[in-house]
């Protein structure tokens, strides 16, 4: 077994997921602004370290993703932000992609970019206490889209990344997102996605990565958030079971879902059913940013030196998730 593929086993054991806390500062601004309290580093600090010092750091959260400015900040007892992750038992990642930029001759799609100068940043990361990282692509349904361009380009631009990330010895999390924005059924949700994540392995290989030592973060597949034609929970779970069951290779140990704007149940739910429904070998556990802090912000937001109920909060978030990891979860549990 390989260092990187026991790194990504680790993350996601025993029901364990990711906590996505790598909201650039503009959209961590935005967050902030939207429950009114003042984007400063210091209060971006204390939301993050409230959440990264709670108890379900231990069992519930094998990995957090942090951005940029938190993984140089140093928490209130002193240790630096990895640190107290470590400490706590769970394993430090970092978003290394630098955003999604209007794609030339596809003005209406994004690439991402952040390939420039990546590995000197993955060695001073990796310096810092990072042991994996994230690079996020991004593709909109529509008539026309996603294009074989978008398709293309970002699927290279993700291996690209990978190949650097496991020579820096860190697991990359390879995050293709097919966003659920427009009324387009399930269906051409799971042709899309499936088309998006064969791409990706297509490169994925080309540029011999250890698929042993990765973790994809897909969507699930949804109807888009416009369309009056809706799925439930157990169709949505069946169809994202089979679009990962024809296109992930068997190599990879762990998918890891984005929220990608499902609500806090929604996204608990949802997991909760594919792993009910997962006859694959792949791990299927989540990595979630507004589905795991959306009630805690909230909460936080009244009192942000209330620390103790807004960890309630978001280790019973934690709790429910790492219980739908692995089949476990129902919704009398949400008020127990
Ligand atoms: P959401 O779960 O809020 O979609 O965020 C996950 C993420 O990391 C997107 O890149």
């Amino acid at each position: 077994m390989s260092e990187l593929n026991t790194t990504a086993l680790k993350i996601l054991e025993n029901g364990k997921g990711i906590l996505a806390a790598d909201e650039s500062t503009g959209t961590m601004t935005k967050r902030l602004e939207a429950v009114k309290v003042p984007s400063t580093p210091e209060n971006r600090l204390l939301f993050r370290e409230t959440l990264f010092s709670a108890s379900s750091m231990t069992g519930c959260i094998g990995g957090v993703i942090l951005y940029d400015e938190t993984i140089k900040q140093k928490s209130t007892n002193k240790y630096s932000i990895p640190e107290l992750i470590s400490k706590m038992g769970s394993i430090p990642g970092i978003k290394v992609d630098t955003g999604a930029k209007v794609l030339a001759n596809s003005l209406d799609e994004k690439i991402t970019e952040g390939l420039d100068g990546l590995r000197d940043r993955l060695k001073e990361y990796y310096k810092l206490g990072a042991k994996f990282t994230k690079w996020r692509g991004v593709y909109n349904i529509t008539k026309e889209h996603p294009s074989k361009l978008a398709i293309y380009s970002n699927a290279h631009a993700l291996a690209r990344y990978a190949a650097l990330v496991q020579e820096c010895n860190m697991v990359p999390i390879v995050e293709p997102e097919v966003l659920m924005d427009g009324n387009h059924s399930a269906h051409d949700c799971f042709i899309k996605t499936s088309e998006v994540i064969q791409k990706c392995f297509e490169e994925l290989i080309l540029h011999k990565i250890d698929l042993s030592g990765i973790i994809l973060k897909p969507n699930m597949i949804l109807s888009g958030a416009e369309s009056k034609n809706k799925i439930d929970g157990k169709e949505i779970a069946k169809m994202t079971v089979e679009c990962l069951k024809i296109s992930v290779p068997t190599e990879v140990p762990g998918i890891a879902f984005l929220s990608g704007g499902q609500s806090e149940i929604e996204a608990t739910e949802n997991l909760d059913l594919i792993n009910k429904q997962n006859n694959t070998n792949f791990i299927m556990s989540f990595s979630y940013g507004r589905a795991l802090q959306q009630s805690a912000l909230k909460h936080w937001s009244k009192d942000i030196n209330n620390i103790e109920e807004t960890q309630k909060i978001f280790n019973h978030r934690a709790r429910m998730n790492t219980l739908a990891a692995q089949g476990k979860w129902s919704k009398e549990l949400e008020n127990k």
